[in-house]
């Protein structure tokens, strides 16, 4: 009697397994289409090639990346020293440096007063001895406390005032 009860749950076990691989197998061969996501439009887009880009798109031989890589005795002004230069860069200084460095370059602007250590004095021989290439990187890139100010002026703008500063050497100090 006992195994006539159990066969036919025992077949039905069966079945049941049968049922639940076919279902795998079903799964595994038809459920994941992954052709379906290779060919999907969002995946495609990086199989196109890039479009062709104007030239000098990217800079190789300028910009401020290079700048910034150079080194700063090597780099040399490439405007006209004289004195229409020198004025746009009075005009200039008067924008971007006299509020920490001071009208009379001596580092007595009015904002420059709350930095440690105090503005330079543009005119004393520690800043006169710099080349004009060390004053224009350390303008446009910053050191210590002082603000990188490449993304607010122009190369043109910070030879201008670097002009302007060294037409102002005192040479007595
Ligand atoms: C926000 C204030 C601030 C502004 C704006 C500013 N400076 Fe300065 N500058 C300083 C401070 C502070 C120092 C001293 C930094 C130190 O010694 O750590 C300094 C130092 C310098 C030095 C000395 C460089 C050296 O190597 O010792 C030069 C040159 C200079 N500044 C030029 C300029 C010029 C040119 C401008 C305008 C384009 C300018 N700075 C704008 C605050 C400022």
């Amino acid at each position: 009697m006992k195994t006539a009860r159990s066969a036919p749950t025992c077949s039905l076990m069966r079945h049941a397994v049968f049922i639940a691989l076919l279902g795998f197998a079903s799964l595994a061969l038809f459920g994941c289409n992954y052709s379906e996501m290779r060919d999907d439009e969002a995946v495609q887009a990086y199989n196109e090639e890039f479009p062709q880009m104007p030239k000098k798109t990217i800079p190789v031989d300028g910009g401020v990346w290079v700048e910034r890589e150079a080194n700063p005795m090597e780099i040399v002004d490439p405007l006209a020293d004289d004195s229409k230069m020198r004025a746009w860069g009075w005009e200039r200084y008067h924008f971007y440096c006299v509020q920490c460095h001071g009208p009379m370059l001596d580092g007595n602007g009015t904002v420059g007063q709350s930095f440690a250590p105090l503005p330079a004095n543009l005119k004393s021989s520690k800043v006169q001895d710099l080349s004009d290439g060390e004053i224009f990187y350390n303008v446009r890139f910053g050191f210590n406390r002082h603000p990188p100010l490449y993304s607010t002026l122009t190369d043109d703008e910070t030879w201008a005032i670097v002009r302007y500063v060294r037409s102002m050497r005192v040479n007595s100090e």
